[in-house]
């Protein structure tokens, strides 16, 4: 039985939320398998708007089991204030399932990823503060806290007390802030441990066993390919990995298992954050997108750059991940538009790039060689056929798909669950 796998194809915030909200009425089982609380995907049901940072979007219909995988990093007074929220809005999170070997953002990490950040100055890579970077590090350097420890008061007390022995003095001696009172924070995330406690479990042999059972599974991407940290635009990406792959690895279950690969784009592109973006828009096509799109970061409120859908970016995601279809949204934002661009190539220099550069020199330099289509000028919010739209919307989608390499399997014209055009079953 599929798996599936939803992820962003380009730097984040393509409604990866409503994707997976929208395909989760027909799985038994969402995981998310990286990143933390920088991601936000909001999701809207029957006119009531949620926001979730750490739980997978399937945690608003009943009955499913909600996975945060091992991949993920987590704030836990964030996770539990999250729960606690849905539970006040009425909504069930006994099918909570939380990895044991996730590991878990302290307070120094915050504060970490805040002094790195004033530190980095005019190089600021523009994060989410949230203490992702600084959590993975550690994870890598192999001196992390993960769940499992934090359970076990006599492991989580020494790993701590080790933890802010050096932190409190990387604080103080390279970034002269103050650091942290071991016993304060011991209680604190005890305090934590024992709320979290119940969901707690083995995920890969949650996820191993739904899949043997024939369960239906989706994986809920966050951030997306453009902020991965091997293929992305690196240093100005996140530290884990959005794309197909880093569903083995942040969910612990095989290749072999994964059918079908889902790559959400938005129909133009979006940034939060610094970094190079070839097809950004300074004028008042990019101002008309962001007010009309009300393009302001869900997590941290700040304006996200707009610009010209990308076809090279999305198609470099389909590539690295092995995209079977595309779930493109935001549809209805460009409804307005007398014309639109395609970025269809990059030139460096005079000459076509054959491949997305690695140099982020040079990223910043490239010139966009862009397609110019007729836009639809009208309103496409409550088409629910794909041959209904109008001519120029679905030349617009089907060159993306020609130049991208992708096909197209659903298209978003709203926020709503209803407001999807199938043109494909994910779930057949
Ligand atoms: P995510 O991080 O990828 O889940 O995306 P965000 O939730 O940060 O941003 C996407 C925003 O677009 C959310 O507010 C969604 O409710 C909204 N959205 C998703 N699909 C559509 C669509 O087709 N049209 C419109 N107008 N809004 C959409
Ligand atoms: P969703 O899941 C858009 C960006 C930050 C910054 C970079 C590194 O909602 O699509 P980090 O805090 O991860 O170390 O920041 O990544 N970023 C996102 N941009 N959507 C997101 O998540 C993002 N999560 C991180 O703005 O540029
Ligand atoms: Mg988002």
């Amino acid at each position: 039985m599929p798996a599936v796998v939803v992820m962003g194809t380009q730097w984040g915030d393509e409604g990866k939320g409503k994707i997976v909200d929208y395909l989760a009425e027909k799985a038994d089982v969402v995981a998310r398998y990286q990143g933390g609380n920088n991601a936000g995907h909001t999701v809207v049901v029957e006119g009531k708007e949620f926001k979730l940072h750490l739980l997978p979007s399937g945690i608003l219909y009943k009955g499913k089991t909600c996975v945060v995988g091992n991949g993920v990093v987590i704030d836990p007074e964030v996770m539990l204030r999250e729960i606690k929220g849905m539970q006040e809005k009425g909504i069930d999170t006994s099918g909570l399932k939380v990895s044991n070997r996730a590991h878990v953002i302290m307070p120094y990490h915050r504060l970490l990823d805040e002094a790195e950040e004033t530190y980095r100055g005019d190089h600021k890579i523009g994060t989410t503060k949230r203490g992702i970077g600084p959590c993975y590090m550690d994870k890598n350097s192999r001196c992390g806290i993960r769940v499992v420890d934090l359970l076990d008061e006599e492991e989580f007390s020494e790993k701590l007390k080790r933890n802010l022995e050096a932190k409190n003095h990387l604080l103080k001696a390279v970034y002269g802030v103050d650091g942290f009172d071991y016993e304060t924070v011991r209680k604190e995330y005890l305090g934590y441990a024992e709320e979290l406690r119940s969901y707690v479990c083995d995920t890969s042999a949650t996820l191993n066993k739904a899949i043997k059972n024939g369960e239906k599974i989706l994986f809920e991407g966050a951030q997306a390919t453009m902020l991965d940290l091997d293929h992305g635009t690196y240093p100005y990406v996140t530290s884990s990995h959005p794309i197909a792959g880093g569903v083995c690895v942040g969910a612990g279950i095989g290749p072999t298992k994964i059918n079908t690969v889902v790559g959400v784009v938005k129909a133009y592109t979006t940034r939060v954050g610094e970094g190079p973006f070839p097809t950004e828009l300074f004028d008042e096509v990019g101002d008309h997108i962001r007010e009309k799109g009300h393009e302001y970061g869900t997590t941290t409120g700040r304006p996200r750059r707009c610009g010209w859908l990308d076809a090279c970016v999305v198609g470099y995601a389909g590539r690295l991940s092995g995209i079977d279809y595309m779930a493109i949204t935001r549809l209805d934002i460009l409804d307005e538009l007398a014309t639109l661009k395609i970025c269809v190539g990059y030139k460096y220099k005079g000459a076509v790039m054959d491949e997305f550069p690695a140099s982020l020199k040079v990223l910043a330099e490239v010139e966009a060689v862009y397609e110019e289509l007729p836009g639809w000028q009208s309103d496409t919010t409550s088409i629910r056929d794909y041959k209904d739209l109008p001519l120029n919307a679905r030349r617009y989608l089907e060159r993306l798909s020609e130049v991208a390499d992708i096909k197209l399997g659903i298209v978003s014209v709203g926020p709503g669950r209803e407001q999807t055009i199938i043109m494909h079953e994910i779930f057949e």
